[in-house]
């Protein structure tokens, strides 16, 4: 029988996290993504809207990669709340800070860069992007996780679902879109990178403290939402998304719930309190409900699609 160790407090697993946050944040900076926003660009096939006004034959696409473009841009404009939720887990003097400084400085450019080809390609109408932005910036709205433990859980969930959203909707672009498909595909691999980092983070922080680690896991898993939540219509955008089959509780379990959690090894933690115990068994049974929900859903998509011979 194993015995249990005692939670840390908030304070403690941040402080002996700091040599990990330390090593991680260097590992980041040994492979650097040094790529310029505006080299990403054709500027040259630009034209004025008020020459010409937009239209959707501008850029024929199917809804749901319609939205799914509005809805990956407007989620990076958000930038700033994401970084004042960091800032607020981050105490002057540890090393995690540094790492915020650079992941905003990272993510900054993911918005510039799409806006720029959105405008160029003219595949969003510019208008409704932009009262889309002044909507969902007024708000502010972004999640908040409430301790260190919390934060690096989401945010590991988060970059992994991020970098899909963004791998997947390039994969949907038309071929001879060259410049949408590498402009989301180094976005993709931004947030590859920060998704490693955190990924690890919270990797190190089971080994300090699984307890509290776990019922972190367990909570942000169970009432995980993207950040998006503030997009005027998300709901409606969402659901589009999953259809196209660019994200959705499929993407959600497959890609990024099963890989997180099976490196995280949840399964075979240790030393675990009652309550701890208790979120892992309550995550299990979340995570069956969800895949047969998955695998009805499936199954129910593959029964409207007529056979091919
Ligand atoms: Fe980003
Ligand atoms: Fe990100």
């Amino acid at each position: 029988m194993s015995v249990s160790r005692s939670p840390k407090s908030g304070t403690d697993l941040l402080s002996e996290i700091a040599p990990d946050v330390e090593r991680l944040y260097n590992r980041h900076l040994e492979a650097p993504r040094l790529w310029f926003p505006h080299e990403q660009i054709n500027w040259g096939e630009g034209e004025n809207f008020a020459d010409r006004p937009w239209s959707p034959e501008d850029y024929p696409l199917s809804d749901g990669v319609r939205s799914s473009i509005y809805v990956n841009l407007l989620t990076e404009d958000n930038l700033p709340y994401y970084t004042n939720t960091l800032l607020a887990q981050a105490p002057q003097g540890h090393p995690i800070l540094d790492w915020n400084h650079q992941w905003t400085m990272e993510e900054n450019r993911h918005s510039m860069v799409m806006r720029d080809w959105v405008h160029i390609s003219r595949c969003i109408d510019p208008t409704y992007l932009e009262e889309g932005r002044r909507v969902q910036m007024h708000k502010g709205e972004v999640p908040q996780p409430t301790s260190m433990a919390d934060l690096i859980t989401y945010v590991s969930f988060q970059e992994r679902a991020t970098q899909i959203a963004h791998r997947n909707t390039g994969a949907k672009l038309p071929k001879d879109d060259k410049m949408g498909r590498n402009v989301l595909a180094l976005i993709a691999g931004d947030e590859t990178k920060h998704y490693l980092f955190y990924r690890d983070l919270a990797l190190a922080a089971f080994a300090i403290d699984p307890s509290t680690m776990m019922i972190a896991a367990a909570r942000q898993v169970t009432s995980f939402a993207m950040p998006g939540t503030g997009i005027p219509s998300f709901t409606r955008h969402a659901v589009r998304i999953a259809r196209e089959g660019i994200y959705g509780l499929g993407q959600f379990l497959k890609d990024v719930l099963d890989p997180v959690l099976s490196l995280w090894d949840v399964n075979h933690l240790a030393g675990l309190t009652a309550e701890a115990e208790k979120a892992r068994q309550d995550l299990a049974l979340f995570l069956a409900k969800m895949t047969e929900t998955v695998e009805r859903m499936a199954q129910k998509a593959a029964g409207a699609t007529p056979a091919i011979s």
